[in-house]
């Protein structure tokens, strides 16, 4: 008998797909489609205390081996989103709420805002790789970071993770500060920052010019960060970037990872890609004598 139900602390998850953030996640109805699809649990998009128009487009644009996209953290603020978020709760599935934020109290009022609304999770977006003041520019200061987590530990009763960029030249040693300020999970990794030049035009792609690339090619970086990540803490690891199939999935496991999320092979494979993984991931764990996700999790890291 084959189990690929999962636990990020003290979240249970019916299955090891998260719906990531950034990619059908503007609405409830959006949203509850992927539940019906078979995601495990959603993540919201990143939602800050204001509204944001976001980027002109060109926002995003596909490469060979995935997307590569500057939106510009388009979202209508905490209070309007809230009304997705009441809908979304019909759902039997965990909502984690992606917050982003330039400061500790910001990050404080949205958390608590999210919790009011009815999350089961928040994720602290400090990777986004070009939005000013924001994403990166916070998760890459260290002592910056310990005191975004600490606080808002101490003024929430939800699991608390946090999502890390692969962009870090101190990646373990910031995910070793997030374990200590008393986060619940990482999520690794966001988006890498990179860019497409129009020849014809001679210029960046992007009306941003800079965005972060998503999809197959990021993998092998995902599963390294996950990897490095797992040797150095003791709280769960989410991974993401580049899943497309079960056994990509399955390699994140094999690194450290409890739980994937999902974002660009949604376009690829459509909605239902998150059965089909699960498929997948139920299939390979059958042929190879697995009966549980922890029994995968961090097996190559003996
Ligand atoms: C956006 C991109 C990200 O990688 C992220 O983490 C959040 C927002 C964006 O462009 O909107």
């Amino acid at each position: 008998m084959i189990d690929i139900s999962t636990t990020i602390g003290s979240l249970r998850l019916k299955n090891p797909t998260i719906l990531a953030s950034g990619i059908m996640d503007e609405d409830a109805g959006s949203m509850l489609r992927m539940v019906a699809c078979g995601a495990g649990a959603v993540v919201t998009k990143s939602i800050g205390m204001q509204p944001r128009e976001g980027y002109t487009n060109p926002t995003v644009i596909e490469l060979d081996y995935g997307l590569l996209n500057a939106m510009g953290l388009p979202n209508p603020g905490i209070d309007l989103y809230g009304e997705e978020i009441k809908e979304l709760r019909t759902t039997k599935v965990p909502i984690i709420g992606s917050i982003y934020a330039a400061d500790v109290d910001e990050f404080v009022t949205l958390a608590k805002k999210m919790q009011h609304l009815g999350a089961h999770a928040i994720e602290l977006n400090v990777s986004c790789p070009h939005a000013k003041h924001y994403g990166l520019e916070v998760g890459c200061d260290p002592d910056l970071v310990q005191e975004i987590v600490t606080t808002v530990k101490t003024q929430i009763s939800l699991p608390v993770f946090v999502k890390i960029s692969p962009n870090l030249m101190n990646l373990v040693e910031i995910a070793q500060i997030i374990e200590n300020a008393g986060a619940d999970a990482i999520v690794a990794i966001n988006t890498i920052k990179a860019m497409k030049i129009d020849l014809e035009a001679t210029r960046p792609i992007l009306a941003n010019k800079t965005g972060g690339y998503s999809g197959k090619g990021i993998k092998p970086i995902g599963v390294r960060c996950v990897y490095d990540i797992a040797q150095a803490v003791d709280i769960p690891i989410i991974g993401v970037g580049g899943v497309t199939t079960g056994e990509d999935a399955i390699e994140y496991f094999m690194a450290g990872a409890s739980a994937v999320q999902i974002g660009t092979a949604v376009y690829y494979r459509g909605p239902e890609v998150f059965r089909s993984i699960c498929e997948e991931i139920r299939t390979w764990m059958k042929n190879h004598g697995y009966t549980t996700i922890n029994q995968l999790t961090g097996a190559a890291c003996q």
